[in-house]
């Protein structure tokens, strides 16, 4: 099985890839790479943030590795909170506090098209890839649902009637932004006999 450094510290995306990528190859998060950072995400666009990662993580390691940095992007906010969605009630916010000022800001609104946007940034033989996914739903007027984590207990992804936080993960694996993003990063190593 071949190993590829996943550079994140969030272990539901890593549970989440595990799930998606199966057998054929080993992830691994930072952690359990023995590397004990925060890195940061200074960038005002997920492709920035993205390669920031991926290539903070390769120069420590010089192994193939890959990042990936999502946004929740709302319509009736012109795209926000996006690259911001972490920090969006405040630099250390939990999620429930994101959550309740996402509502808030929505209150007066009944446009509630959201998506959320994922940039995958793959590193290989020392070279770097950019795979995006995206998945378009509804915000929901409260939060429903305890699986996932972040914005997932109330979003509602085009096609389905429940929140992500309602599904199981094979269920939100069928409609995640997260797996459009890598799947295209599986077809490229696939591809190119990796
Ligand atoms: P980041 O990619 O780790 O910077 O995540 C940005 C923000 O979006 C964080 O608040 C996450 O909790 C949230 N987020 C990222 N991916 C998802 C998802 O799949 N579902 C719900 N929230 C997410």
């Amino acid at each position: 099985m071949r190993t590829i450094v996943f550079a994140t510290n969030n272990p539901n995306k890593v549970e989440e890839v595990r799930a998606i990528v199966g057998r054929e190859y080993h992830i691994i998060s930072l952690k359990d790479a023995g590397i004990h950072i925060d890195i940061p995400e200074p960038h005002d666009t997920l492709e920035k943030n993205a390669a920031e990662k991926s290539g903070t993580i390769y120069r420590l390691t010089g192994s193939n590795c890959f990042s990936e940095d999502t946004g929740l992007e709302v319509e009736a906010l012109n795209g926000v909170p996006g690259v911001k969605s972490a920090r969006y009630a405040g630099e250390h916010s939990s999620s429930t506090d994101n959550v309740n000022k996402l509502l808030a800001e929505l209150a007066d609104t009944n446009n509630r098209k959201a998506r959320f946007r994922t940039i995958i940034s793959l590193i290989f033989d020392g070279k770097e890839h950019q795979f995006e996914g995206v998945c378009n739903g509804t915000i929901t007027l409260k939060p429903s649902g305890d699986a996932g984590f972040g914005y997932d207990p109330v979003f509602i992804p085009d096609g389905a009637s429940a929140t992500f936080a309602e599904m199981t993960l094979d269920e939100k694996n069928r409609f995640s932004h997260r797996k459009k993003a890598m799947r295209q990063l599986l077809s490229f190593l696939s591809l190119a006999g990796k």
